[in-house]
C-alpha cells in the first residue's frame, strides 16, 4: 500500500493542510468517486428501468452492475440479496419496521449501540409491543458473554449488534455471536457502519441473517448504504415504504409487489450515489485488508501511547491497539471536549469530534459527560497521528 500515492486521489489531503480524524462520521472520498457522481450527471442524467431509450438502458445495466460488485464486496451468494438504502439507520429501520415481529418478540441488543441501532427497536417496542432486552457489556467496554448468555433466549427473535463500536472501535466475537444466537432461534442483524471500510466482511460465511453499512463510511457518496439479507430472509419481510418503482400492477383496490430486491427500494433512486458507491468499493478492493488492518493498528497504537502519557486522561474502552478498529475516544476531568475539539481545529487543522456520538445511553447509564474523538482511516499517515497526540499535548495544557 503506498499511502503517497493514494493520498494523491483524495484532493481534500492533497496538500497536507488538514488533519482528518473523523472517520468514524465518514470517510473521505478519492477522486474517482467524485468522477462517477459527475458522469452521471454529465453524460447520462436519466432514468432508469423506467424508459427504453439507450441511455435509460444503459444506465440500468451501471446500477446493475453495482449491485453485483457490492454482493461480491459482502461475500453475498447472490446480487438480489443487496438493497439500496440511504444509509445504516435506514437499513436497521427496514428491518424494524417489515420483519414479521409480534407482541412480546424479544429483540437483544447491546448497552453501546449507536442511536440508530437502539431507538427504531425502543419504537417499535411502543408501536408493536415487542420487548427490547439490553445485556451489558464489560466495564472496559469489551464483550461479556456472562451477559449476553443471560438474555439469550427462546423469545429472542433478533439479535442486532454493531460489530464495531463507534464509541471505542472495539469489534464483538460476531462469529461466535451469529452460532449462538442461531441456536437459540434468533435471527442476526449485523450493523456493519464502523466495519465495512476497514475490514473485510463475509456475510454469507458468516452465516449473518442481514447486514447493513453506509456507503458514507466506506468511501462512498453522502447518502448511500446497503442492505444485505439472506434470500429466504428477505422472502419474509413486508416492505414498508411503497409506490413507485415497487409494484408490478395496481387495480383501485389492490396490488402486485415486484420481486425482491426491487419491492424494497421505493421511488425514484440516487443513482450517482449507487454509481459512487460502486466506484468507492471498487476503490477498496484494491487494496488488501491485510495492509489497511495493519496500518491502522498502527495508527491506533501511536495515539494511545501518546494519549497515556498526558495525566488524567481517561481513555474510553481497552488500551490495547489490537482491541479496537481505529477509533479512540477520551475525555479529560478538566479540559471541555468540545473546547479540545476546536482549540485542535482552530489551532492545527486537526478535525475530531466531540459529544456523546449517538450513545447518549451509554453516556448517562456510565454518567460520562461526553468525550472526545479520533477515528482514523488508511489513508491517515503515522506523521498525523503523531501530530495529532502532540497538539493535545499542547491544547491540554493550555485548558489545565
Ligand atoms: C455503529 C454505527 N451504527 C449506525 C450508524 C448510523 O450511520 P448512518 O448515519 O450512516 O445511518 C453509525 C454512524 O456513525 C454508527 O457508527
Amino acid at each position: 500500500m503506498s499511502l503517497l500515492k493514494i493520498r494523491k486521489d483524495f484532493t481534500f489531503l492533497d496538500d497536507n493542510k488538514w488533519i482528518y480524524l473523523d472517520n468514524a462520521c465518514q470517510s473521505l472520498r478519492p477522486r474517482q468517486v467524485v468522477d462517477a457522481i459527475k458522469e452521471y450527471y454529465e453524460n447520462y442524467p436519466v432514468c432508469a428501468g423506467r424508459s427504453n431509450y439507450r441511455l435509460a438502458v444503459e444506465l440500468q445495466q451501471k446500477l446493475t452492475d453495482v449491485r453485483l460488485l457490492v454482493s461480491k464486496f459482502i461475500g453475498a451468494k447472490k446480487p438480489t440479496e443487496v438493497i439500496f438504502t440511504r444509509n445504516t439507520t435506514e437499513g436497521i429501520n427496514l428491518i424494524a419496521n417489515s420483519y414479521p415481529f409480534v407482541e412480546d418478540d424479544v429483540v437483544l441488543i447491546s448497552d453501546k449501540e449507536h442511536n440508530s441501532n437502539l431507538v427504531p427497536w425502543l419504537l417499535l417496542a411502543k408501536t408493536k409491543k415487542i420487548k427490547v432486552e439490553i445485556f451489558s457489556t464489560n466495564i472496559d467496554s469489551t464483550w461479556n458473554w456472562e451477559s449476553f448468555n443471560q438474555k439469550l433466549s427462546s423469545k429472542v427473535k433478533m439479535v442486532s449488534l454493531g460489530i464495531t463500536s463507534n464509541l471505542d472501535g472495539v469489534t464483538i466475537p460476531f462469529e461466535e455471536i451469529i452460532k449462538k444466537s442461531h441456536q437459540f432461534g434468533a435471527k442476526v442483524l449485523l450493523d456493519g457502519a464502523q466495519w465495512a471500510g476497514h475490514r473485510q466482511t463475509e456475510v454469507s460465511k458468516w452465516g449473518t441473517d442481514f447486514f447493513v453499512f453506509s456507503g458514507h463510511k466506506t468511501l462512498g457518496p453522502t447518502g448511500t448504504g446497503v442492505l444485505y439479507g439472506k434470500e429466504e430472509e428477505l422472502a419474509k419481510l413486508q416492505p414498508y415504504q411503497v409506490g413507485g418503482s415497487t409494484v408490478a400492477d395496481t387495480s383501485y383496490t389492490d396490488f402486485e409487489l415486484l420481486g425482491i430486491p426491487e419491492r424494497f427500494e421505493a421511488g425514484l433512486q440516487d443513482y450517482s450515489g449507487i454509481l459512487g458507491l460502486g466506484e468507492a468499493l471498487r476503490y477498496l478492493g484494491s487494496i488488501a485488508w491485510s495492509e489497511i488492518e495493519a496500518h491502522e493498528k498502527k495508527l491506533t497504537e501511536i495515539i494511545i501511547e501518546g494519549l497515556e502519557k498526558i495525566p488524567d486522561i481517561n481513555i474510553i474502552g481497552p488500551k490495547e491497539s489490537d482491541k479496537r478498529n481505529g477509533i479512540i475516544s477520551f475525555y479529560h476531568p478538566k479540559a471541555q471536549s468540545h473546547q479540545i475539539s476546536i482549540i485542535l481545529d482552530q489551532t492545527a487543522n486537526i478535525m475530531v469530534r466531540s459529544g456523546r456520538h449517538c450513545v447518549h445511553s451509554w453516556f448517562n447509564d456510565r454518567g460520562v459527560k461526553d468525550c472526545v474523538r479520533a477515528s482514523t482511516a488508511f489513508y491517515n499517515t503515522i506523521e498525523e497521528a503523531e501530530r495529532f497526540v502532540n497538539e493535545l499535548k499542547k491544547v491540554i495544557g493550555v485548558l489545565t
